[in-house]
């Protein structure tokens, strides 16, 4: 190879290298949606079904009347249906949630402190089990933590 063919073949090879960058870049920001990353909708609904079996035997939210007495009123399946909903729709996937806004439909419950942390121990529990990856994970309690005031109402009951 002459040597100007040696430098217009590294020219060629920088011009592909900058042409390239942008989209290699473009490519590491464009994410794909927490909801695929989870795995769809059938991960979701796994992880919420463990998740609400645990609070529903959970000593610590049992022990106040209200979330008690919710407990033994709201049929489980309906429960689990609303918040599979609610966490695909806020993760990116197609479902709607079409149930009342956190405020409402706690309000009436008096959820302290106390009951909040015992209800993400559960749900760290089940993020373990399912071997969620902790990058994931982040996200998931990031979005759960984001409901948090509207939630807790309580200190004491
Ligand atoms: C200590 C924390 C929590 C407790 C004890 C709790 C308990 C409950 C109970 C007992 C109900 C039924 C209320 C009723 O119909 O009278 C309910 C509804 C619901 N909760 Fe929670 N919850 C907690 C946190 C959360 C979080 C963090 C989320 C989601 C990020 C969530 C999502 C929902 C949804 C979607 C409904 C159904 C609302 C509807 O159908 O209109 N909850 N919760």
């Amino acid at each position: 190879m002459s040597r100007r063919q040696l430098s217009g073949a590294v020219l060629a090879g920088w011009l592909i290298l900058i042409s390239s960058a942008p989209t290699a870049l473009a490519q590491e920001k464009a994410e794909r949606p927490l909801y695929e990353r989870l795995g769809g909708v059938y991960s979701v609904a796994t992880v919420v079904d463990d998740f609400i079996e645990r609070l529903l035997v959970n000593d610590i939210l049992n022990a106040n009347p209200a979330i008690k007495e919710a407990r033994d009123r709201v049929p489980k399946a309906g429960l689990k249906f609303s918040v599979t909903a609610l966490v695909c729709q806020v993760t990116g996937g197609p479902q709607q949630y079409t149930g009342r806004s956190m405020k409402d439909a706690h309000k009436h419950l008096n959820i302290t402190e106390k009951e909040w942390q015992a209800m993400l121990a559960d749900f760290r529990t089940t993020l373990a089990k399912f071997k969620v990856p902790e990058k994931e994970q982040g996200e998931l309690i990031s979005i759960v933590e984001s409901t948090k005031k509207d939630i807790v109402v309580a200190t004491a009951y």
